[in-house]
């Protein structure tokens, strides 16, 4: 390959590496992957593992199916109801089992949970430095929750979920930086912190219920209308400042 322009070497990796970190399989699995003609770069069969491309904005496909290059996977997943966060599940199925087999290799793991009934926006990343900065309370990443309300809401519990409510493990409050009443049993509610069933419990603290549970945002992300439930996308991990 030509020498590398403007200073900086270009990020140039073995066809066969490439699938590898992108989660194709062990070393040896991806080299027979190319071997076998099962790679394109470019829309032409590539079948030499050893042949090094540029990894920046690098599109492959692998058994007809294109995938863009990643150095983390950061993606976002519409969860349906009925879908654990947990690596272990137990009463339901894990939401990694909606994503393709690629991703789960590469050890994507939910940021923070949503409860198996809760649905809307969930992001995975393989990137523990990234989990920790979007889950750790110094950072404050408001997630925006839409929340169904077994009881009427009324002003006094939006003007207590605002001053903050006492739960059962902490003696200090917890407050919503937003609460908004959208109609007589719902409301939009953003929260900073991610304490266990918070939510469901800052609304059982002021005499209320929730009877539904959706996230529509976390942090620079919204829930796009296009995505339907169980499907996932990309995102680009730039976005997190
Ligand atoms: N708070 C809850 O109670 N449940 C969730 O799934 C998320 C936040």
């Amino acid at each position: 390959m030509g020498a590398p322009q403007g200073g900086r070497a270009r990020d140039e990796r073995p066809l066969a590496d490439i699938l590898f970190s992108q989660g194709f399989g062990t070393r040896r699995e991806c080299a027979v992957r190319v071997l076998s003609g099962a790679v394109t770069v470019g829309g032409q069969v590539q079948d030499d593992p050893a042949r090094p491309w540029p990894v920046a904005g690098l599109r492959f496909s692998v058994d007809g199916v294109e995938w863009p290059f990643h150095a983390t996977a950061l993606v976002l997943l519409h969860k349906p109801a009925g879908y654990e966060c947990s690596q272990r599940p137990r009463h339901h199925p894990s939401v990694l089992s909606l994503l393709p087999e690629p991703l789960r290799r590469r050890g994507v793991q939910p940021v923070g949970r949503l409860d198996a009934d809760t649905t809307g926006l969930l992001l995975l990343t393989d990137d523990g430095a990234l989990i920790h900065r979007l889950t750790s309370p110094k950072h404050h990443e408001p997630k925006v929750y839409e929340v169904t309300a077994r009881h009427p809401v009324d002003a006094g519990q939006i003007e207590r979920l605002l001053a903050g409510v006492v739960l059962d493990d902490d003696p200090r409050p917890v407050r919503a930086a937003a609460a908004v009443r959208t109609d007589a049993h719902n409301l939009s509610l953003t929260l900073t912190e991610g304490k266990y069933h918070q939510v469901k419990r800052m609304l059982a603290a002021v005499g209320n219920r929730v009877e539904a549970l959706h996230r529509s945002a976390f942090g620079p992300w919204t829930l796009d209308a296009t995505l339907p439930p169980g499907q996932w996308r990309w995102l680009s991990a730039d976005q997190v400042s």
